[in-house]
């Protein structure tokens, strides 16, 4: 059987994801339960809040049972090889989503897989997020075509499947971030490619945050960086989203951080916990986007 997987936010056309919206945004009842009986395994080798919650919630709305499983459960390739865990599950359910240290194993479970592999943050994209954040930005600011967003701090998971999400949406994309952290010149291209109105990295977070609509950020040190974190807590000093830089920004600029959150780090509390902050919007919505990607994935299987 044929088979989408979403391990990158361009793993669907613009046109799929303007659809993935529509769905996310459509009354429950009216998707006609695609998962009912059906499976849905949810394995986390990293915690989660929202990305669990969000994901068991949207397979139960849709009809299906979710089944959380640590990845130490497992044991991906320790107790066994990810290729026989993608192939005996993909025997239960109907879609096997992943949360991993190693985008690798994702290409390696859609390698074998029998039904959709859906990447719930690996250390290189974090597509089920970047759904959600343009979601967000949709309902507080109508087509984001002609829009900037723009994103401060490490140019990581959650930058990278962001920036291609809003560039699949026609967005300007403006970058602020210091120098080895940054997104590299291919990279930038591929938003180019991707359909981003423009694309432009700065080292000066004022001029990024510039005219912005959608200002983000996220953690300067992600999960599997622990040892880094006093070496990254030096580099970005100074990359904090402060008061001041949203002054800079559109007058109705909103602020968004996937969470979790470090105040007085990359964000100031008067920011996230400030009027412009639609943070909790953005983790509820986790849900509805999740409810529209698995709606999606299981209408095209054909
Ligand atoms: N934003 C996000 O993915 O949060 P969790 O790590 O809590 O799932
Ligand atoms: N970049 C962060 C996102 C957490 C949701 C991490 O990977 O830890």
């Amino acid at each position: 059987m044929a088979h989408r997987n979403f391990l990158h936010a361009y793993d669907m056309s613009a046109t799929e994801l303007k659809r993935v919206l529509a769905l996310a945004q459509a009354p429950i009842a009216q998707l006609g339960r695609p998962l009912d009986g059906k499976g849905v395994a949810l394995i986390f080798e990293k915690p989660s809040n929202r990305t669990r919650h969000s994901m068991e919630m949207a397979v139960v709305q849709l009809g299906g049972h979710p089944v959380y499983t640590r990845g130490e459960e497992v044991g991906m390739d320790v107790r066994e090889s990810v290729e026989d865990i993608t192939n005996v599950m993909s025997g239960y359910h109907a879609i096997l989503c992943a949360r991993v240290f190693d985008h690798g194993v994702l290409h390696r479970m859609a390698a074998v897989s029998s039904v959709p592999i859906v990447n719930m943050l690996s250390d290189f994209a974090h597509p089920l997020q970047a759904v959600a954040d343009v979601l967000t930005m949709q309902q507080n600011f109508g087509d984001l075509a002609g829009k900037t967003v723009t994103y401060v701090g490490d140019f990581n998971n959650v930058a990278r499947s962001l920036c291609e999400a809003s560039a699949m949406l026609g967005m300007h994309i403006r970058l602020g971030c210091p120098e080895g952290y940054d997104a590299h010149d291919n990279e930038l291209l591929g938003l180019t490619e991707l359909g981003a109105a423009s694309v432009e990295q700065y080292r000066d977070i004022a001029i990024a945050v510039s005219g912005a609509h959608a200002v983000h950020t996220d953690t300067w040190t992600s999960m599997g960086q622990e040892s880094e974190s006093a070496e990254r807590e030096a580099t970005f000093a100074g990359f904090e989203v402060t008061t001041e830089m949203m002054a800079l920004a559109e007058t109705n600029a909103i602020f968004m951080h996937c969470l979790p959150a470090h105040r007085g780090q990359e964000v100031a509390s008067s920011v996230i916990d400030g009027p412009q902050s639609r943070v909790y919007p953005q983790a509820h919505n986790r849900m509805h986007a999740a409810r529209g990607v698995l709606a999606f994935l299981m209408g095209e299987q054909k």
